[in-house]
């Protein structure tokens, strides 16, 4: 196996120096093939597996479900006029790199004033927003970013970090990913208005370039934590839905050798507060395929029922 890993190395080494960036990749092979590499992950810097494949059990037939295509479905080609040719092109990933953050101070200690859900969030937003190291890490005319949604929210998303569109609008989840979002949660029945929508970091990891984005490093993701934790003791939702890696990194297990494979599917908890992690929408964006949206979707069906809310035939049936 090893030999083999190897001669593929040297393939995408050769694939990389001949201007390729991103190649497709069965999911199962992926996963097999970060089980080698993982160990060894200092060894081979220049490979960087965003999300990890889909592998948790067996999906059923892939037959195209007969009452059509979900609204995900359809925002899914919408988004990706690239559906019927095969996997998005990914765009260019940047690895979490120290010389790339300065260093941070220790993180905030938060102590929330008394008061309404109201009273106690704005307060929140106006210290996140008014924080002079999130302020330091935030491009000229960009933006620090805080949670959206309703403070009563019983389902509160958590994603990794701002990006491009998000900086620029201060608001999370508002590019591609965000639109996927919107839709994923409408075919599960929830408008963006009913549920709170929240990031583990304030600001966009700086890539020390002008494209981009990059995981945040421990430190940064450490420094924001405790904003988090504040919007979490402010909602008090029932479930968390921790999209992607790095919310599962800071939410679920801080060990970098976890692969979304392990734990998604699976009920986890943070503060008392069940999690459920999830493979992040712009995973979807690039890796388009009815495995990798019924693997997303199977998630979802397991906060719907945590959360009593009632669910079709239709809606059991989608991306089977
Ligand atoms: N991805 C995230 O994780 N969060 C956002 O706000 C946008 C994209």
């Amino acid at each position: 196996m090893r030999s083999q890993v190897e001669a593929l190395v040297k393939e995408l080494e050769i694939m990389k120096e001949e201007g390729i960036t991103h190649v497709s990749l069965d999911p199962l092979l992926l996963e097999s093939l970060e089980s080698v590499l993982v160990p060894r992950a200092s060894e081979v810097s220049y490979i960087e597996t965003d999300e990890p494949a889909i592998a948790r059990k067996p999906l059923q037939t892939r037959s195209r479900n007969r009452a059509g295509p979900s609204v995900f479905e359809n925002v899914m080609n919408e988004l990706d006029p690239a559906q019927s040719r095969g996997s998005r092109k990914s765009p260019p990933k940047v690895k979490a790199k120290s010389d790339v953050s300065s260093v941070l101070p220790d993180p905030p200690t938060i102590h929330l004033p008394k008061g309404s859900k109201v009273e106690r969030w704005n307060w929140l937003k106006e210290r996140v927003k008014g924080c002079e190291t999130c302020k330091g890490q935030v491009k000229s005319g960009m933006q620090v970013v805080f949670g959206v949604g309703n403070l009563d929210a019983e389902l509160f998303l958590c994603g990794e970090a701002p990006g491009a569109d998000e900086e620029v609008q201060g608001e999370p989840f508002v590019g591609p990913a965000g639109q996927l979002l919107n839709k994923i949660l409408a075919t599960a029945g929830w408008t963006r208005e009913q549920v709170y929508i929240g990031n583990i970091m304030n600001w966009r990891p700086d890539t020390g370039a002008t494209f981009g984005n990059r995981p945040p490093t421990d430190e940064e993701l450490q420094f924001c934590l405790p904003y988090l934790k504040a919007q979490l003791e402010i909602i008090q939702p029932k479930v968390i839905l921790a999209l992607g890696k790095t919310a599962v990194k800071g939410l679920v297990s801080p060990n970098r050798t976890v692969t979304m494979g392990q734990v998604h599917g699976k009920w986890h908890e943070f503060e008392g507060i069940p999690v459920m992690p999830t493979y992040h929408p712009s995973y979807l964006l690039h890796n388009n395929t009815s495995r990798a949206k019924r693997a997303v979707w199977e998630d979802i069906l397991l906060v719907m029922e945590k959360l009593e809310k009632p669910i079709s035939e239709r809606q059991r049936g989608f991306f089977l």
